[in-house]
């Protein structure tokens, strides 16, 4: 019989929120109770593509707004192959921001719809679970200054957030909030439940293509 597919796991949410530390946690969690896992994280600026990215988000260099946001696409779609051949082999990616990033960073920029944003990662492999990792931006300042890259402000984040609203509306994706102010412990024992059911659950059924 062919093994069983893992799941596709996204943390998602504002700046802050602690999702790097809660997908390191989940990775290491899922793998001592012996379901195989690995961490991804978009952007990846490994990649050729990627290192572009990384220059502007570093304001190294300038990138026209559309252009960079198609690089973004560009650089999760060049992930896909390896993505699936990983799921089919029944390893769980826990991804640390995709698709929802994309559109919701370049729709706060003026002149851009949401709409258009999200076209180009049509057809992605659709995340089996998707948690938003909720922060109030009073929260968010108790937790430190931003940091120095490009969309690090205050008012730019605010604008993201409410993009990512608009994005929990849509039913045909799997989302979960999770109440990000609690301490480290009570969040990854909240995404640790979501997460085995979303793997259990995901066994059974084909993956699927986002925002299709
Ligand atoms: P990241 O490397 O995850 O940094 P951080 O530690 O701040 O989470 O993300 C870099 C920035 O890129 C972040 O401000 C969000 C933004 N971004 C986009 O604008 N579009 C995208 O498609 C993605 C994945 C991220």
């Amino acid at each position: 019989m062919a093994c069983k597919r893992g799941a596709l796991i996204v943390l998602e949410g504002v700046d802050k929120a602690g999702k790097t530390t809660q997908c390191k946690k989940l990775v290491q969690a899922l793998q001592q109770c012996g379901r195989p896992a690995e961490m991804m994280r978009f952007p990846d600026r490994s990649t050729t593509i990627g290192q572009l990215i990384s220059a502007y988000l570093e304001k190294k260099s300038e990138l026209e707004d559309h252009t960079v946001h198609l690089l973004f696409s560009a650089n999760r779609w060049e992930m896909v192959p390896s993505m699936k051949k990983k799921l089919e082999q029944g390893i769980t990616l826990v991804v640390d921001r995709y698709a929802f990033s994309g559109a919701a960073f370049t729709s706060a920029k003026p002149g851009f719809c949401l709409d258009w944003c999200m076209k180009p990662d049509v057809g992605l492999p659709k995340p089996d679970l998707v948690m938003f990792l909720q922060l109030s931006p009073s929260e968010a300042a108790l937790r430190g200054q931003f940091g120095e890259e490009r969309y690090e402000t205050s008012v730019f984040q605010r604008a993201v957030q409410q993009k990512f609203e608009q994005l929990m509306k849509d039913p045909s994706v799997n989302w979960q909030v999770i109440d990000a102010s609690q301490n480290i412990e009570g969040v990854h024992n909240n995404i640790m439940d979501h997460s085995l059911n979303a793997i259990n659950t995901a066994q059974n059924q084909l993956l699927g293509e986002l925002w299709k």
